[in-house]
This record gives structure tokens, C-alpha cells and sequence, in this order.
């Protein structure tokens, strides 16, 4: 399956993600600026933070609290705020559109 991300600067990248990857180990491998993924994937940099397109929000897994917490940490979070690192990839998810803050910082 697919994952479209799209960095601030409007660059985009479709990657083939597999499933079971996470999306910030997806975007990390693929060298995609916009995501740093600083902990390594154990939800405690809040580094990997990205936007969910609008029309994909409700098909997302749910946010656990440790999630929510990080999020506050994130730089500018918006109601359809995730991080990377929590999403694995699953068919469903095939043609996801994420954004990338402008700064992870
Ligand atoms: Fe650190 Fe996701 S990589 S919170």
C-alpha cells in the first residue's frame, strides 16, 4: 500500500510503505525532510508529528493517551494531528495523504 506525504514546501512523495511499518520509519527510509523521528519510534520525541488529510481522519486508529500527551509537545497540533511513529500501516490505508509541518521544532 501507499502513503502520500506532502511536505510544507508542497513536495510530495508517494512511498510504498508495508504493512505493519510504521509511517514515520516509512518517511524516515525514504529520506522525506519533514519527518525526524528523533526516540525512534517509542513515542517520546513527538518529532515524527504529521497532519492527517481531512478525508482520512476517521478511518485512523485511535489516539492512546500516550499519543494525546506527545501531541501537546508536537509544534502547531491541529485536531487531525498524529504521530508517525503510532500509525502502521494497513491495507485500509492504502492512498493515505499526510502533510508535514513546516518545522518539527
Ligand atoms: Fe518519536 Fe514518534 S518518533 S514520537
Amino acid at each position: 500500500p501507499k502513503v502520500i506525504y506532502i511536505e510544507a514546501n508542497g513536495a510530495q512523495y508517494d512511498v510504498d510503505v508495508a504493512v505493519g511499518q510504521n509511517l514515520m520509519e516509512a518517511a524516515t527510509e525514504n529520506m522525506i525532510d519533514g519527518i525526524i523521528g528523533e526516540c525512534g519510534g517509542v513515542c517520546s520525541c513527538a518529532t515524527c508529528h504529521l497532519y492527517v488529510d481531512p478525508a482520512w481522519v476517521s478511518k485512523m486508529p485511535p489516539v492512546d493517551d500516550m499519543e494525546e500527551s506527545m501531541l501537546d509537545m508536537a509544534n502547531d497540533p491541529q485536531d487531525n494531528s498524529r504521530l508517525g511513529c503510532q500509525i502502521e500501516m494497513t491495507e485500509e490505508l492504502d492512498g493515505l495523504i499526510v502533510r508535514l509541518p513546516v518545522s518539527q521544532f
